[in-house]
C-alpha cells in the first residue's frame, strides 16, 4: 500500500521555514521512506540541508538529491529537472508545495505584494508543471506510465482565516491553483498524468511560530496556537504529516482513477465555517 519503490518524486519547498516539519519537508521524507527516489528543491539551502541531514540519519541518502532552486526562476527549474533526470532517469511525482501567505486587502496590500503572492503560490506551480509535464508525457509515450502531480492549496481560498484576517492575494492565488490543477489535469488526462490538489486547513507547521506570530503582531505565540487549535472542529490543528499522507495517497498508484479534484485536510473546518 502506497509503495513508491522505483518511482522518482520532485518536491518543491522541501525545506521548512523553521525547525520542525513543514509540509514539503514531511512529504519529501515520507516519499523517501516509502521507497521513492526524491529530488527536493528549496530556495533556502540551509533549510534543504536540514532535510538532507534527516534522510542521511535514516540511511536514505541514496534516495535523495537536494537541489537549491528558486521556483520562480524558469531556467533554474529547467536545470533542476535536468539534474533530477541525470541522477534518477525519470520523474513520476511532482509536488508543487511552494507557497505562503501575506495579509492584506486590495487597498492595504501594496501592488508588489499582490504580484509576489500570485508568483509564490501560482507561478511556482505553473513553472513546476511547465518543465515536468513534458518529461511525464514522454514517459507515457515510451512506457505507458505518465505521472502524478499534487499541488498544495489552502482553505484560505475557501474561508476567512482565523480572526477574520484577510489575505486577498493568498486566497486568490490558492483558488487559482485549484482551477489551474483542474485545467491541467484535463489537458493531460490522456497522457497518463493525473493532477490533484491537497487543501490543508489550519496546520501546526513551523510557519505558525515563524511567520504568523510576526504577521499578526502577536507576542503570545502560545495563545495564538491555542486559538488555532480551538477553531478546528476536531479540536486540534493538523500537522505536516497529515498533509504528507494526503499527498502520498494522491500521488500513489492506489489513486489511479482520481484526477482533477481536491482533497481537503482540515479537521472539518471548512464544513463548520463558511466564508
Ligand atoms: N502551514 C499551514 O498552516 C498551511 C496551511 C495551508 C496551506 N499551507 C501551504 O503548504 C505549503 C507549505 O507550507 P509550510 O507551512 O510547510 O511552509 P514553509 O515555509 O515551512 O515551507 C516552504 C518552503 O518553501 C521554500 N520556498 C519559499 N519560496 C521558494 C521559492 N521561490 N523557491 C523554492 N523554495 C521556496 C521555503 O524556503 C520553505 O523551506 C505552502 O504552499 C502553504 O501555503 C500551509
Amino acid at each position: 500500500m502506497l509503495d513508491f519503490t522505483g518511482k522518482v518524486a520532485f518536491v518543491t519547498g522541501a525545506g521548512s521555514v523553521g525547525e520542525g516539519w513543514g509540509n514539503g519537508k514531511a512529504t519529501a521524507v515520507l516519499l523517501a521512506r516509502r521507497g521513492a527516489m526524491v529530488c527536493g528543491l528549496d530556495l533556502d539551502a540551509g533549510a534543504l540541508q536540514a532535510t538532507t541531514d534527516i534522510l542521511q540519519q535514516e540511511g536514505l541518502a541514496q534516495n535523495w538529491l537536494a537541489i537549491p532552486c528558486d521556483m520562480l526562476d524558469s531556467a533554474a527549474v529547467e536545470r533542476a529537472v535536468a539534474a533530477c533526470l541525470a541522477r534518477f532517469g525519470r520523474i513520476d511525482v511532482l509536488v508543487n508545495n511552494v507557497g505562503g501567505s501575506a495579509p492584506g486587502d486590495p487597498v492595504s496590500m501594496p501592488e508588489e505584494v499582490w504580484q509576489q503572492q500570485l508568483d509564490l503560490n501560482l507561478t511556482s506551480a505553473f513553472l513546476g508543471c511547465k518543465h515536468v509535464l513534458p518529461v511525464m508525457a514522454r514517459q507515457f509515450d515510451d512506457t505507458g506510465k505518465g505521472g502524478a502531480i499534487v499541488n498544495i492549496g489552502s482553505v484560505g481560498s475557501m474561508t476567512f482565516q482565523l480572526g477574520g484576517r484577510v489575505s486577498a492575494g493568498y486566497a486568490a492565488s490558492k483558488a487559482g491553483l485549484v482551477a489551474f490543477g483542474r485545467s491541467t489535469a484535463i489537458a493531460y488526462v490522456q497522457r497518463g498524468i493525473r493532477v490533484n490538489t491537497v487543501i490543508p486547513g489550519s496546520m501546526h507547521t513551523p510557519l505558525v511560530e515563524h511567520r504568523l506570530v510576526k504577521q499578526l503582531g502577536t507576542v503570545d505565540a502560545a495563545a495564538l496556537i491555542a486559538k488555532r487549535h480551538a477553531a478546528v472542529p476536531m479540536g486540534f490543528m493538523g500537522d505536516a504529516w497529515d498533509v504528507a499522507h494526503a499527498v502520498a495517497f494522491l500521488a500513489s498508484d492506489e489513486a489511479r482513477y482520481i484526477t482533477a479534484t481536491q482533497l481537503v485536510v482540515d479537521g472539518g473546518m471548512t464544513a463548520a465555517r463558511t466564508a
